[in-house]
């Protein structure tokens, strides 16, 4: 389940809200233009399904996105945890690194998630809102709206993407980032 975590950007020891209410996260995600959606997630799906078993899995919220938001290219990216491997660390810890500051697309980041966990931090209008999504959760940030993404320090996750163009995930980094300020997803989902 989706849980919310919103922080002044100035004070990420305070928190404001959290919550895992359905209902909460996706108002509250609404105000700032950013949709969350929580599908049922394909309980036959091995995990060891490949890109076509889990794209047709979904076909049908697939075709729907795509078709609102003018996405002509879905990929499915995966991370499968393998800690005693120390080149898999070296390969995690390098994927993790990579979205970890704070930065924007020119087109909108949208991600479904197949199984395991990773969060988006939306920095808008003086609030951080630092977003869990879990199996089941689609997150939709739009445009230009300047994030950062954790994959936490054992990444385990399988996601469709989805793009309006073939370069739609370059990301344009700030030339500072608040980012390590703020609680990582470790530190998120520890809290009690
Ligand atoms: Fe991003």
């Amino acid at each position: 389940m989706t849980l919310l975590q919103i922080m002044p950007d100035d004070a990420p020891g305070t928190v404001l809200l959290r919550t895992e209410d359905a209902g909460a996260v996706r108002r509250e995600l609404a105000g700032i233009g950013v949709r969350v959606e929580h599908w049922e997630t394909a309980a036959s799906l091995p995990a060891s399904a490949d890109e076509s078993t889990i794209k047709d899995a979904y076909r049908h919220d697939i075709d729907r996105i795509s078709a609102e938001g003018g996405y002509t290219l879905v990929d499915v990216v995966r991370m499968i945890p393998n800690p005693g491997d120390p080149e898999w660390v070296k390969l995690a810890a390098q994927a993790r690194s990579k979205f970890l500051e704070e930065h924007f697309h020119k087109e909108d980041e949208v991600r479904f998630f197949v199984d395991g966990t990773g969060c988006f931090y939306l920095h808008v209008d003086g609030k951080v809102y630092a977003t869990v999504c879990t199996a089941g959760d689609l997150l939709s940030v739009p445009k230009r709206t300047v994030h950062w993404f954790d994959m936490g320090r054992t990444p385990s996750f399988t996601a469709i993407r989805f793009f309006q163009q073939e370069d739609g995930w370059i990301g344009e980094f700030l030339p500072e980032s608040i980012a390590s300020r703020f609680p990582r997803l470790d530190d998120l989902l520890a809290r009690v």
